[in-house]
């Protein structure tokens, strides 16, 4: 069966535009099925180019490939029209290469105005009450999305009813804005209606029914990556709610993001960085305030691609790893960043949580906030390896002993297998045995 999930098992960021670059050299499609331009996956190109795309499919830089935006994605026309003409001015053919579902929903104005404002009120109250989220207006797209009143880019083509729905939600949001809010950038119906038109005769070529074309492509066998964005613990149904993003990353929502059935997905591949990393607020068991966090993110370079936030770091957590592959059905991961780790004298991996009101051992990760409260991580130490004792290093048995070992002990606690070991951003510094 031909379709492979490549998703993120913490909390961002852990690589997936690399690992989908670069298996996408043995694919046919390479499809995105949900968040929007909150994401930035960073994808380095073997002559040292580095792009950062935030809508547009990792797939994009094999030329063979064909890239798909599916109806599960929120979609910033500002966003995408730069990502599009960013990769056309270096080169990379986009026209016929790229497929928009006419179904998927688009980010208004008003979304990424509400999204800033509901924030900024939130952080007034608390600071620690605030999601900490891109502004990219992906919460109040979704909340359109389920309450029926979104507009998606079919809507863009029958004017009258889009002046009539735009004209129906701009009333709502501007006295939301200005009453709840107090703000003072309110939206005017003529200058949307105007501004969506002229995006939608720029991106009609690509727009299609991309379910049927997925199917199509399912049935005649070829082989599809369905890109996840974010990770499964900012899923909005599994992840640390409510500071998780409004979407499902989880291995589910490539069904319903796509158009595509369970019965067609044979692999689910989690990809998992050597350590870990959050931006925003929210629980984060192994969070290390002290310098190693400080090195963790000066030497892996840990500040957001798409908000430039610096990125809060700390070791890898085998306890949520565990929990977030149980529920995507991971069957193999994906190792990134661990040439961070080198040169550091001991790693360190949480492998359980001890109940800090009674010293009870926790396996098993939760995502109810008070009991996340009340956990501390235990730790199984490690000896480190040299700083340059990867150089030249192409297959796993080459790796060194103590690496070797921390390798082993991750396989252990979660359960899973490393099909891919990435030593660099680079496409090809990878170890992927059998790829
Ligand atoms: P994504 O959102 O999951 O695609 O990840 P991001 O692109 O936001 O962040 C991952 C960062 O790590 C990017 O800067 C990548 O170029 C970089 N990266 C990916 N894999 C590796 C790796 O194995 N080693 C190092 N040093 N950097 C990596
Ligand atoms: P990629 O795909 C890391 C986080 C935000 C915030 C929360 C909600 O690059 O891994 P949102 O704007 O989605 O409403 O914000 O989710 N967040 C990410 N963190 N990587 C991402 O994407 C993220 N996209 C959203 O920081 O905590
Ligand atoms: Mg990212």
């Amino acid at each position: 069966m031909p379709v492979t999930i490549v998703l993120g098992s913490q909390w961002g960021d852990e690589g997936k535009g690399k690992i989908v670059d670069r298996l996408a050299a043995k694919s046919d499609y390479v499809a995105r099925y949900q968040g929007g331009a909150n994401a930035g996956h960073t994808i380095k190109l073997p002559d040292g180019k580095e792009f950062v795309l935030h809508l547009i499919p990792s797939g994009i830089f094999q030329p063979e490939v064909l890239c798909v935006i599916g109806n599960g994605v929120v979609i910033d026309p500002v966003a995408l029209r730069e990502e599009i003409a960013m990769l056309e001015a270096a080169g990379v053919t986009v026209k016929n290469r790229l497929f928009i579902s006419y179904n998927a929903h688009l980010i208004m104005p008003y979304h990424k105005l509400i999204d800033k404002a509901m924030e900024a009120k939130l952080g007034k109250i608390d600071s620690s009450k605030a999601v900490g989220t891109t502004g990219r207006g992906i919460g109040p797209a979704y909340e359109d999305k389920f309450a029926r009143k979104g507009i998606r880019i079919v809507d863009l083509l029958d004017r009258p009813s889009l002046t009539e729905k735009l004209r129906q939600n701009i009333t709502e949001k501007n006295e939301l804005l200005s009453s709840f809010y107090d703000s003072k950038d309110l939206c005017d119906v003529e200058k949307i209606v105007a501004e969506y038109q002229a995006f939608d005769s720029e991106i009609d070529p690509y727009v299609t029914d991309t379910a049927l074309m997925l199917n199509t492509a399912i049935k005649q066998g070829k082989r599809i990556l369905a890109e996840g964005a974010q990770a499964a613990l900012l899923d909005i149904d599994f992840g640390t709610y409510p500071y998780v993003t409004s979407s499902n990353p989880t291995a589910g929502g490539a069904c319903t993001g796509l158009g595509i059935p369970p019965t067609s997905i044979d692999n689910v591949i989690g990809v998992v960085k050597a350590y870990s990393t959050r931006v925003g607020n929210g629980p984060f068991p192994t969070e290390l305030l002290d310098e190693t966090g400080e090195l963790l993110r000066s030497v892996g370079h840990e500040f957001g691609a798409t908000t430039g936030r610096p990125r809060r770091c700390g070791w890898l957590d085998a306890v949520s790893v565990r929990y977030t592959s149980m529920l995507n059905g991971i069957n193999s991961i994906a190792l990134t960043k661990l040439d961070v780790l080198s040169g550091m004298d001991e790693i360190k991996l949480c492998t359980h949580y001890e109940r800090t009101t009674d010293g009870k051992r926790l396996e098993h990760f939760t995502t109810d906030l008070r009991a996340l409260a009340n956990i501390r991580p235990i730790y199984e130490s490690f000896a480190g390896w040299g700083k340059n004792d990867f150089d030249g290093i192409t297959s796993r048995q080459a790796l060194p002993e103590t690496a070797k070992k921390y390798l082993l002990a991750i396989e252990k606690e979660i359960g899973v297998s490393l099909g891919i070991i990435s030593l660099g951003p680079g496409r090809n510094e990878t170890l992927a045995d059998g790829l």
